[in-house]
């Protein structure tokens, strides 16, 4: 029943000796964005299924192809959210939170599902951080965001290209539309099903097929940033000026349309060398329209995420050291019940103070217990038989060193504020400090 024992393709369990990783990171990213002032928001796991389809599109790969939609007991459509952006909207018009107090900032951890072919950083259920800032239409809050990212990155050391473009409105891309309707109906016999549909539908969609003849077909095709309005090119202007102004260096890459249909003006991506195929590890631009068209005010919008995954392989690609998980202090050993008795109540006394403390659960022998500290690295130990209780003191190993100190066990103990003191009496000082700094 390997059904049992293997998870769903393109799932990924996080074990016990990565998820200080993810611990790490998810904690990183939230202390950036609360410099920006950004909220966490959390919204639910599924949601209606025609929010999906409005905002990133039914002309969309992920729409068309990859999202995980059932029709629940009541005999709704629901979707396991393929993004956070809709529900953050959908969240966001629901609790009146694009009042007076404008911008509105959020930020979010998700996990989020896609039914793609699973690789390399590609995977059905992977996790996002993202941010939204709303209700500003100004370049200097896609600068904002986009500063954001370029100091996370920084303070992790992750080395990523800045690729920046401008899609446009829906005035001038209307124009851009008809121009790549011409240029892909030249071959229009060779398109994918999908892309013979959205051909006349939405043929920007074209430009991010997956198959590869519709890529070859789409080379030569025109650029959008050839068919600007007067405001999407100021627009896009006044953003590249203040990148430079910023000093945050960015290459324009015209052929960048993103994925998901509610994006105009400017679009982004960062990109990792080190990572392989799936190189796009941020991904985000502006959708103004999008909270109106979700039913909310006419309030602009501009955001991205990025791929956990993804930023976690190209920081150990990249040999970024992870801070450790809190060592374990003391191993408390025991031989006989009541002995372990003592060493539970010390190792309780000492996690009180704060410390990782662990003492034996599984009966073993002193042998294995010695040897069970050592794997865990405690930096101190101490074993409690029948003649440490009877004598009241027990040795206490200093693991480096092999080093030892008489600990007295009948010291006072619950004394207020001073556990570590109850514990290991007048030795506090040396014991503590070297518990501490060792
Ligand atoms: P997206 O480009 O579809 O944009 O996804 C953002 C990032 O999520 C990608 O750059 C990639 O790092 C990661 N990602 C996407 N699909 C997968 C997958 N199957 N496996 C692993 N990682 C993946 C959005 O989702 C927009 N909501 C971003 C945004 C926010 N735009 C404005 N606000």
């Amino acid at each position: 029943m390997a059904i049992l024992t293997k998870g769903p393709r393109g799932t990924q369990d996080v074990l016990p000796e990565e998820s200080y990783k993810w611990k790490y990171l998810e904690k990183k990213v939230m202390d950036v964005v609360n410099l920006y002032g950004f909220r966490e928001i959390r919204i639910p796991t599924f949601e209606h299924t025609e929010l999906f389809n409005r905002s990133v599109g039914d002309t969309t790969d992920v729409v068309q192809k990859e999202m995980y939609t059932f029709t629940d007991k009541g005999g709704r459509s629901i979707t396991l959210r393929p993004e956070g952006t809709a529900g953050t909207l959908r969240s966001a018009i629901e609790h009146g939170l694009l009042g007076d107090a404008l911008p509105l900032k959020v930020a979010y951890l998700l996990s989020a599902f896609r039914y793609e072919k699973p690789q390399a950083g590609r995977l059905r259920e992977f996790h996002q951080f993202g941010v939204e800032l709303l209700g500003t239409p100004s370049p200097a809050a896609d600068v904002e965001v986009i500063s954001m990212v370029a100091q996370l990155f920084g303070e992790l050391g992750i080395e990523a290209r800045l690729e920046i473009n401008s899609i446009g409105c829906p005035t001038c891309r209307a124009k851009y539309q008809q121009a790549l309707r011409e240029h892909f109906s030249a071959r229009k016999e060779e398109l994918c099903d999908s892309c013979k549909d959205r051909l006349e539908r939405n043929p920007l969609r074209l430009l991010d097929c997956k198959s590869p003849v519709c890529q070859e077909i789409g080379q030569g095709a025109p650029v959008m940033l050839d068919f600007l309005c007067e405001e999407c090119a100021e627009h896009f202007g006044q953003v590249k000026a203040r990148l430079d102004e910023v000093e945050i260096p960015y290459v324009i890459n015209p052929k960048i349309v993103r994925g998901l249909d509610y994006y105009v003006k400017t679009v982004f991506e960062f990109i990792s060398d080190q990572i392989g195929a799936q190189s796009t590890i941020c991904g985000g631009g502006r959708y103004d329209g999008l909270i109106q068209q979700l039913g909310g005010p006419d309030l602009p919008g501009i955001g991205f995420a990025m791929g956990l995954e993804r930023i976690l392989m190209t920081l150990e690609a990249s040999g970024f050291r992870f801070p450790e998980e809190k060592e374990c202090s003391a191993y408390i050993g025991s031989i006989g019940d009541k002995a372990s008795a003592k060493a539970a109540l010390l190792t309780g006394q000492l996690r009180k103070e704060g410390f990782r403390a662990e003492c034996d659960t599984m009966g073993r022998s002193v042998k294995a217990q010695m040897k069970y500290a050592n794997k865990l690295g405690a930096r101190f130990s101490m074993i409690i038989g029948d003649s440490e209780l009877e004598q009241g003191t027990a040795k206490l190993k200093k693991m480096a060193d092999g080093s030892v100190i008489d600990i007295r066990l009948d010291a006072a103990r619950n004394e207020p504020g001073n556990l570590v003191k109850a514990i290991f009496d007048d030795r506090l000082q040396e014991v503590a400090s070297a518990l501490k700094t060792e």
